[in-house]
């Protein structure tokens, strides 16, 4: 009884979370600021192709249009900008045919001349992060600044943050002699996972939300204490009748065999609701 409980759990969550899948945006170039006139390649990467997932967007000049719309060539969950123009800035993510979205990258058009390439995803506390400052065709020599605060000059154009913190979030952007300074993007920092992540570049499994799984204790968890209760009250009550000698010898009185047979009765419905 317990088990067939247990097995139900696990079912029902593992329905649950097969209708949850995830998928992650890549984007080429791999990085979040571009030039203006440059092609993007953006594609959603699922875990589960059962689900359509496409490109959408938010930008200045309009919210929440799909790849295809009035922006963008799509094929599938793919997506492409064959001349990026300032205006394309805004923030990209990717959207199931069911309304699940992705997390979202904050892509940034330049009509300037220098760039900073910054991680697209959000990275993990403890890692070393590389920045670099660059015009369309080399890598300069740069001072670089977070949150409009000068940290340093890179002759190579290259700066790396170890070991990064929170303390590290903000928006960081560099700044030439030759060639003027690039737009911002913001740097994200998350905390490390408990567990080991997955050895690919896999998306994240996807999650069950803790108020689903809370949901499915307070439905079943009175289903299966009440069998539990039951059958160890019925098997108790067995054996106690057993016990004393006296008791053994006498058969049982009416009202006993009554309860009995109206206990038997809830039994077998609760066995039944069970099978169901
Ligand atoms: C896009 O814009 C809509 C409307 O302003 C907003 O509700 C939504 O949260 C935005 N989405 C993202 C990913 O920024
Ligand atoms: C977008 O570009 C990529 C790489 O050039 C190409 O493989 C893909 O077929 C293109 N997709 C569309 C919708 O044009």
């Amino acid at each position: 009884m317990e088990e067939t409980c247990l097995l139900r759990l696990l079912f029902v969550t593992s329905l649950l979370s097969g209708c949850t899948h995830q998928a992650s945006l890549n984007i080429s170039p791999n990085r979040t600021q571009m030039f203006e006139g440059q092609f993007v390649s953006l594609r959603c990467e699922e875990d589960d192709s059962s689900d359509g997932w496409t490109v959408t967007r938010n930008t200045t000049r309009g919210t929440r249009r799909q790849c295809g719309a009035d922006w963008g060539r799509k094929d599938g969950s793919s997506c492409n900008i064959s001349f990026m123009r300032t205006v394309d800035s805004g923030v990209y993510w990717c959207e199931s045919t069911g309304g699940a979205a992705s997390s979202s990258i904050t892509i940034t058009v330049t009509g300037g001349a220098v760039i900073l390439q910054s991680p697209v995803h959000p990275v993990m506390e403890g890692d070393d992060v590389t920045l670099t400052c660059t015009t369309q065709t080399s890598i300069l020599s740069a001072g670089f600044y977070k949150d409009d605060s000068f940290i340093r000059t890179e002759p190579t154009g290259h700066m790396t943050i170890h070991h990064v913190s929170r303390s590290d979030e903000g928006f960081y952007k560099c700044n030439t002699i030759s060639d003027g300074e690039s737009p911002p993007s913001w740097i994200t920092v998350t905390g490390k996972p408990t567990t080991a992540p997955p050895p690919s570049s896999a998306p994240p499994p996807a999650s069950t939300p803790l108020f689903l799984v809370l949901l499915h204790l307070v439905v079943f968890c009175p289903y299966c204490i009440s069998t539990v209760i039951m059958v160890s009250l019925y098997r108790r009550r067995s054996t106690g009748n057993y016990l004393p000698v006296s008791m053994e010898m006498a058969p049982p009185t009416q009202a006993e065999q009554g309860l009995a047979d109206e206990f038997d009765d809830v039994m077998a419905a609760v066995t039944t609701e069970h099978h169901l």
